[in-house]
């Protein structure tokens, strides 16, 4: 290190006295990554391209071979892709010291970064145990994604070195960190993570030590709902994630994103998070916990929502809607405001039959959905509710930006009330006019707006809690989840009051407190207030 900074009085290991200078990047040459699992390789590749020496840790020869295979996997792939030349994978492998002797590696290290298996037991053990062999002026991070670092630093003598630098899946990519301070932690140990952080190629953000910081808090929860849904017949799983995708622009749907991030990993936020706020929102749908007891973990042990071990691609491998016959006639039920008459206009446009009643020869009847109401009502005012499917459009302009004007999706949605068959008829509808479809059971939100809706939520009432400011909220989860836009615009954009409105349906049809408006949100309603102006 260039600049010296003791945290331990001469001849101790650890700080009685703080200074108050802040390491540059460049005083931080030497790492010490402890963990080569899925986030530590990553972390471990991101800092020996930035030039910095690393030495790459792990328990056991075995899982330091699957560490490194990993991360040489990762750089093939990069030079496969023409991002790197072979030369300078080669520098970058030759920065790189594998090993499982910890005190040797750790002793000469200016930061260390934990990325061990999250067991608040191990990482206190091994803290303490960092606090014994690193040198008194190395800072002591960890890349927890659950636990508190509060009791992390708790088992240190000298916690004013212990910091969160919090990367996100896959490490080398995701442009975010959390940078993660307790009440204890020192702030020039804050800044010099910030500043290295930048160094790294990172937009740091900095939160202080809460359960699930700014990014698992608000993601892991919907990542949850998204498998009540699964598990409730809301939908399949292709259409589950294909409403995240193709109707708020996400990159990844929620089911796909649990099995890269380890549906393991996404249990411990929840338990944390369960254990830190209660409530309902947080509780792991039991089929979450069912995959872990079975240890189907997601990518890294081959399946989880998805099966990886089967050849071709596997999160393409879903089955499609069964597809019936193309009706001949449709009866479209169309409202005062016309949302259905671009429909209308298409149907017509495939040579397909369009009447405004139907009749003994409708082979299925159109109504608006409203994600604020039940389709069943529409339903019972025809004359033929077991023919009836809504349509909800999620249009580009609202949440995703297509900006072509075409739909970017279509939410058909089947009442119970609705006769087998219909949904075939439905996709075959779908398929030919060229709609980009989903089908939803009819409850209220249906899929987009009910994913979407309760993590606004979530997101009000982490500003409202005073914990983020919306710009931070809105950052963390473009660049640590690659949204097209933060949550909280996307709630100004949908409209406060309507997000209310969807809210209460949700919560008046399951009774879930979880989906309560929270009260800044139903304030910003009444008054017509944006969170991002
Ligand atoms: N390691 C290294 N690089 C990778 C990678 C990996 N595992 N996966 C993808 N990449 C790189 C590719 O090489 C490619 O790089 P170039 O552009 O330089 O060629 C780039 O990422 C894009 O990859 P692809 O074109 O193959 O795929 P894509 O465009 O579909 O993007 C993705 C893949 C970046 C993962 C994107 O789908 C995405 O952003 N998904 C969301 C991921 C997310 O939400 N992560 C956060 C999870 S939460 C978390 O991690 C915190 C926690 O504590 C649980």
């Amino acid at each position: 290190m260039s600049v010296a900074v003791c945290y331990a009085p001469a001849g101790r290991k650890g700080p009685t006295t703080m200074t108050s200078n802040v390491i540059q990047p460049v005083g931080i040459r030497q790492v010490a990554v402890i963990g080569l699992g899925l986030m530590g390789s990553g972390i471990a590749e991101l800092v020996a391209r930035s030039g910095r020496r690393v030495d790459a840790i792990e328990v056991d020869q075995g899982f330091l071979d699957q560490g490194m295979a990993r991360l040489h996997a990762s750089l093939d792939r990069a030079v496969s892709r023409g991002k790197l030349t072979d030369a300078a994978r080669d520098e970058i492998l030759a920065r790189i010291r594998p090993t499982v002797d910890l005190a040797a590696a750790v002793a000469d290290a200016d930061l260390v970064i934990e990325a061990i298996p999250e067991r608040i037991d191990l990482k206190r053990t091994l803290f303490a145990q960092l606090d014994e062999v690193c040198r008194a002026n190395a800072i002591l991070a960890t890349n927890t994604s659950s636990l508190s670092i509060t009791e992390i630093a708790g088992g240190t003598r000298y916690p004013a070195r212990v910091a969160g630098l919090h990367f996100f899946n896959p490490a080398p990519v995701m442009k975010l960190v959390e940078v993660i301070s307790t009440v204890l932690t020192s702030p020039e140990i804050d800044e010099t993570l910030a500043l290295l952080s930048r160094d790294l190629g990172k937009t740091p953000i900095r939160v202080s030590d809460r359960a699930g910081f700014i990014v698992n808090a608000l993601l892991v929860p919907y990542l949850n709902h998204a498998i009540w849904l699964l598990e409730t017949a809301q939908a399949t799983r292709e259409d589950i994630d294909k409403a995240a995708t193709a109707g708020l622009g996400l990159p990844m749907g929620p089911l796909t994103l649990l099995d890269l991030i380890g549906l393991d990993t996404a249990l411990a936020v929840l338990e944390t998070l369960q254990a830190e706020f209660g409530g309902t929102r947080y509780v792991p749908a039991p089929l979450l916990r069912k995959l872990c007891d079975a240890r189907l973990f997601g990518r890294k042990s081959g399946r989880g929502f998805y099966d990886y071990q089967r050849p071709g691609s596997p999160a393409a491998a879903g089955k499609d809607h069964e597809v019936g016959p193309v009706p001949a006639e449709v009866a479209l039920i169309r409202e005062q405001d016309d949302s259905l008459g671009e429909l209308a206009g298409r149907i017509t446009a495939a040579g397909i039959s369009v009447v405004p009643h139907p009749s003994g020869q409708t082979g299925l009847v159109i109504v608006a959905a409203d994600p604020k109401q039940r389709v069943l009502d529409a339903a019972m005012a025809t004359a033929h509710p077991a023919d009836v499917v809504g349509v909800h459009f999620i249009r580009a302009g609202n949440f995703i930006r297509a900006g072509n004007g075409e739909p970017g999706l279509a939410e058909l949605v089947l009442p119970d009330v609705t006769a087998a068959g219909m949904a075939a008829k439905a996709a075959a509808l779908a398929a030919r006019i060229g709609l980009n479809a989903v089908i939803s059971r009819d409850r209220p939100g249906f899929l987009v707006e009910a994913l979407a809706y309760a993590q606004f939520n979530d997101a009000v009432r982490m500003f409202q809690d005073g914990y983020a400011s919306p710009a931070d909220i809105d950052t963390a989860m473009m660049l640590g989840c690659g949204y097209p836009h933060g949550p909280l615009q996307m709630l100004d954009d949908a409209g406060p009051a309507n997000v209310v409105s969807v809210l209460e349906a949700m919560h008046a049809a399951t009774g879930d407190p979880a989906y309560t408006p929270v009260p800044l949100l139903a304030e910003y309603a009444t008054a017509g207030i944006r969170f991002r102006s």
